[in-house]
């Protein structure tokens, strides 16, 4: 296409990018100060722009720290080998039971304390006696100014200490992911064109009709190359979870259909989770104003039954419950699902058990939501693929079967599973996989069979097998990426997705 018709085919924003792009690069969130330009205008324009070869886009990370909750609090207390290191300033030899008298510390943050002033050699202990090396103090001073730097945002140096403090869940990295743009040489052809300065309407205005014949219009391509290279695609997460369905169906399994909206009987209390238990905080649950349909009373009633007094059918089959008041106050309050086992207990209610003896299998792959802090493998919205088998005499192997089928259908070959804890299910399985990128294991899954306090309230007494993997850390490893956030939003890589051959690796089941 000749650069007179390209230059036909930008709009005002198009123009206005390219030309704020004349005297250097830019980052995206300059432009939308600068200009004003809402980011979804500037993303679109800056899409045409990369596919006509106007524009290059780098995605540049900075590196970035935060505190993490327990360093928000030991910001305001003191770094624990802060306050220890202070308290030896005024007592040169203590031993570790006074120390630990003197700290309101628990043995765990005490040990990390005692530990990392160990290494950095700020004390030695002797026969339990203490002793501190008050050159050094200067050092954890420093340490402990970090904690602030990072608050307020400072670039922050002192790299030995800063491993410590991430390894001890003090501090956390957030890296920023940005989006720089800069003109190509052709861009620059384009800018200098005479034609680039004269004004095409894209907009017609009334007083514009009246008198069209001599205005000059912006076209619109019909080019089937420039057509292709703008046109949407499917995305690579549709794909791969059409593939994972398909790998699903393959195995038996019938689709699942739900609602992202839950109420905290379904998401929480069918599967006994303690009505303390930290994951219905609302720093870990997204709740919503309103109720939902009552739950079935008479189910409520025997969840509630269980959850307080367990039950008794021999001596092999009995359970004592929490022996604690069950609250169904907050039954019906509304909340985005946790996690899409909340409808596989809808189905273990409308059609497992209303039909006891029917051997089934059902699967979804759709959304669960997190009140989380996102990182390079945390999203706050996260695909799962939730299976469920209902059958005689399931076992564990059964479950360690499906699961490593499943995976090798996928085609991610190395897995290792660990016992794990779940409220709703004994034995639990998590599942890891080893990242290639990340060099380490990373948890995908989560696995095992239901508690009989879960299924006794159904009457079920029966073993059901079930599981939940996370969809985008799956994709994650099959591309080998780095961070989880490139799929989704602002951090989107966008070239990754538009990349039809990428598809290609989900191949044939
Ligand atoms: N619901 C679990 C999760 O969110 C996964 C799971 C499903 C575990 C079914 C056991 C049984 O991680």
């Amino acid at each position: 296409m000749d650069d007179k018709n390209i230059i036909k085919l930008l709009n005002k924003t198009d123009k206005t990018l390219l030309s704020l792009l004349k005297d250097g690069s830019l980052f995206s969130s300059e432009i939308e100060i600068k200009e004003g330009i809402e980011r979804a205008a500037i993303i679109n324009s800056a899409r045409k722009m990369l596919s006509a070869g106007l524009i290059k886009i780098d995605r540049i990370t900075d590196t970035k720290l935060r505190l993490t909750s327990l360093g928000r609090k030991y910001l305001e207390e003191g770094l624990p080998e802060y306050n220890i290191a202070n308290l030896l300033k005024s007592n040169k030899n203590v031993d570790y039971k006074l120390l630990s008298a003197n700290v309101s510390l628990d043995k765990n943050e005490l040990n990390a304390a005692i530990g990392s002033l160990k290494k950095f050699s700020i004390i030695r202990i002797d026969e339990g006696k203490i002793t501190a090396n008050l050159d050094k103090l200067g050092d954890i001073e420093k340490k402990n100014n970090i904690l602030s730097e990072i608050e307020e945002d400072k670039p922050v140096e002192y790299k030995e200490g800063l491993e410590d403090l991430i390894k001890r869940g003090i501090i956390e990295r957030a890296d920023e992911i940005k989006e720089e743009f800069s003109i190509t040489n052709y861009g620059k052809n384009i800018l200098n064109e005479k034609e680039f300065n004269s004004d095409y309407i894209d907009k017609l205005s009334t007083s514009q009709i009246k008198n069209w014949e001599n205005l000059k219009f912006r076209e619109y391509s019909r080019n089937p190359e420039i057509i292709d290279s703008l046109s949407g695609k499917m995305n690579i997460k549709s794909k791969f979870m059409s593939f994972i369905k398909d790998v699903m169906v393959s195995m038996g399994f019938k689709e699942m259909q739900s609602n992202y909206v839950e109420s905290v009987f379904w998401n929480f209390d069918v599967m006994m989770f303690r009505q303390d238990h930290p994951d219905r905080d609302i720093q870990d649950t997204v709740y919503l104003n309103g109720e939902l349909g009552k739950v079935p009373p008479k189910l409520l009633e025997n969840v509630k039954k269980v959850y307080e007094k367990g039950f008794y059918v021999s001596k092999y089959n009995e359970s004592t419950g929490y022996k604690r008041k069950f609250d169904d106050s907050k039954s019906n309050v509304l909340i985005m699902r946790g996690h899409t086992t909340a409808t596989t207990f809808r189905y273990i209610y409308d059609l497992i058990s209303k039909n006891k003896d029917k051997p089934v299998k059902f699967f979804s792959v759709d959304k669960g939501f997190r009140n989380e802090t996102m990182d390079n493998t945390h999203l706050l919205e996260l695909y799962q693929v939730e299976g469920v088998v209902y059958a005689d005499n399931l076992t564990i192997s059964d479950l360690i079967g499906y699961v490593r089928e499943f995976y090798r259908k996928i085609g991610i070959e190395k897995i290792r599973l660990k016992p794990t804890y779940n409220p709703y299910t004994e034995p639990s399985l998590e599942i890891q996989a080893f990242s290639p990128k990340l060099k380490r294991w990373i948890e995908v899954g989560n696995s095992g069979m239901f508690r009989p306090e879960t299924l006794k309230p159904f009457g079920i007494d029966k073993n059901i097998i079930a599981w939940g993997f996370g969809m985008e850390r799956m994709l994650n490893l099959k591309l080998e990426m780095a961070d989880i956030r490139s799929l989704y939003g602002a951090y989107t890589d966008i070239d990754l997705l538009r990349d039809l051959e990428s598809a290609k690796i989900f191949g044939e089941i």
